[in-house]
């Protein structure tokens, strides 16, 4: 809450803040934080999560004792090493992207992080590679936590399609749930993805979720949590709310 006792930082006291945490608490992961670094001598946009949501994502993965990681949206690689390296010794973590450069980059971080057996990455489309793996052929495992960062036009399709790949009680998280604000208006098609995703998140009682805003390096955003009500994987609609 903004007030009188809390007024809200300028930015540049946001990103002294954001230095200070994550120097105090966070303790970045050295591998994530090389595979961030050689992104940028790639070229690639420097659209990763920050360090103290990769760290985050790493502890939700832990709390929630994931076995059985989805990621779609891989870029280098920084947040698949922040939860691949949050996996028990039988885990593992599928994760997708569609540009075959940010796939060869993230490979290279990957397996320089130590996690090659344990990620599978997948090179395409994801909502055709969500489709096979959730398709009669595939023997896929059901998914217990999914990390949605990819483009925000298709975040219903991911959301529809997680439900059909998870686990019962599975954790969901989208990033850049709040889009600089954008979402109120959603004039444009990223965020009118957003805002149907949130729509779909608080009206399909299969998702029990929340969204928190954030600040900081990465500006104004923040991100939705969720989680599959036990019963409720499948099709989105007809949800039962037991649990
Ligand atoms: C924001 S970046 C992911 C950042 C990464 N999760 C991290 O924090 O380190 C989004 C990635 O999604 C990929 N992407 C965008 N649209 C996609 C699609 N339709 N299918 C698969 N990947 C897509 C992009 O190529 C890009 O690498």
């Amino acid at each position: 809450m903004v007030s009188a006792n809390h007024p809200l930082g300028q930015p540049a006291d946001i990103d002294a803040v954001e230095s200070l945490i994550t120097r105090l608490v966070v303790t970045p992961d050295e591998h994530a934080e090389r595979a961030a670094r050689r992104a940028i001598d790639a070229g690639l946009p420097p659209i990763e999560v920050a360090p103290n949501h990769g760290k985050l994502l790493h502890l939700l993965v832990a709390i929630s004792g994931a076995r059985r990681v989805l990621e779609i949206g891989t870029l280098a690689g920084y947040s698949t090493i922040w939860m691949g390296s949050a996996l028990p010794p039988d885990g593992t973590l599928v994760t997708i992207d569609n540009e075959p450069r940010h796939a060869r980059i993230a490979a290279a971080n990957i397996s320089e992080a130590g996690l090659t057996d344990a990620v599978e990455l997948r090179v395409g489309e994801a909502t055709t590679i969500l489709a096979e793996l959730a398709g009669p052929a595939s023997t896929s495992a059901p998914f217990d936590f999914v990390f949605i960062d990819a483009d925000k036009e298709s975040i219903p399709e991911y959301l529809r399609l997680a439900l059909l790949l998870c686990a019962d009680g599975a954790v969901v998280v989208l990033d850049n749930a709040v889009w600089h604000g954008a979402i109120i208006d959603a004039a444009d098609p990223a965020a009118r993805g957003i805002r149907a995703g949130l729509e779909l998140l608080g009206s399909d009682n299969k998702f029990d979720a929340t969204v928190i805003q954030t600040v900081g390096t990465k500006g104004w955003d923040g991100f939705a949590i969720a989680r599959v009500r036990p019963g409720n994987q499948g099709e989105p609609g007809n949800a039962s709310v037991a649990g």
